[in-house]
């Protein structure tokens, strides 16, 4: 009984040895065993495809397709936010009326990415501008009665694009928080004429 048992306990050790070793060549990519579970009939990125036209999985994405997360913008040649004056050239605001929580998101994305330059209010007096001026232009008061009198598509625009020493804040502000970033400032402005009287 007991040999019989040693020579079972032989003959499976020598069949885990080959499946082990089988594997060893580096020359040849390692077996699989039952692979119906990993293989599945759909295509993985770059397998051959014998039904695709070019022979691949990978397809030409098709005439006017954009990526995930890419915001066509079609004032991109659109220099100067003058040529944008008035909702009439397109560039409407979307956000008719702000709750308190636009207002937040566009108080937070000011206070975080423009406050260095054009200061908490918006007097131009940030933190990069004085003691002396650091700037060749020392960045403008965004509740200048120039940009008061502003289409809010104008204050959308210089955010997308920037201009001059200012850079573009596309990447930073989503077109969505844009407008709620110009809704802020349209409050700044508010408070400046008050505190004016
Ligand atoms: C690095 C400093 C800097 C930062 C940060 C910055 N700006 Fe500016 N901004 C400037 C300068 C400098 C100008 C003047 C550019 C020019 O006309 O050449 C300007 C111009 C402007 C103007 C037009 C003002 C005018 O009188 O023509 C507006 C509006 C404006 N910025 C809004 C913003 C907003 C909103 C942000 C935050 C998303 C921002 N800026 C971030 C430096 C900055």
């Amino acid at each position: 009984m007991k040999q019989i048992l040693s020579i079972t306990a032989k003959i499976s050790l020598s069949l885990v040895a080959v499946f082990l070793l089988a594997n060893c060549t580096k020359k040849t990519p390692p077996l699989e065993y039952f692979n119906q579970m990993y293989d599945s009939p759909a295509r993985e990125a770059q397998e051959e495809d014998y039904f695709a036209k070019n022979n691949s999985s990978s397809r030409i994405p098709p005439y006017g397709a954009i990526p995930v997360g890419y915001y066509p913008y079609p004032y991109i040649d659109v220099l100067n936010p003058d040529d944008l004056s008035g909702p009439s050239k397109g560039l409407a605001n979307p956000l008719k009326n702000p709750n308190l929580d636009d207002y937040k998101v566009g108080e937070q994305k000011y206070q975080t990415y423009c406050t260095p330059c054009h200061g908490v209010q918006g007097a131009g007096n940030g933190k990069v501008v004085g003691p002396y001026p650091r700037f060749a232009t020392a960045p403008p008061a965004v509740t200048s009665g120039k940009i008061k009198g502003w289409s809010d598509g104008q204050l959308y625009h210089i955010i997308t694009m920037g201009r001059g020493v200012m850079g573009s804040y596309a990447y930073q502000i989503e077109p969505d928080d844009r407008w709620k970033l110009v809704a802020y400032i349209r409050k700044l402005q508010e408070y400046d004429s008050k505190k004016g009287k």
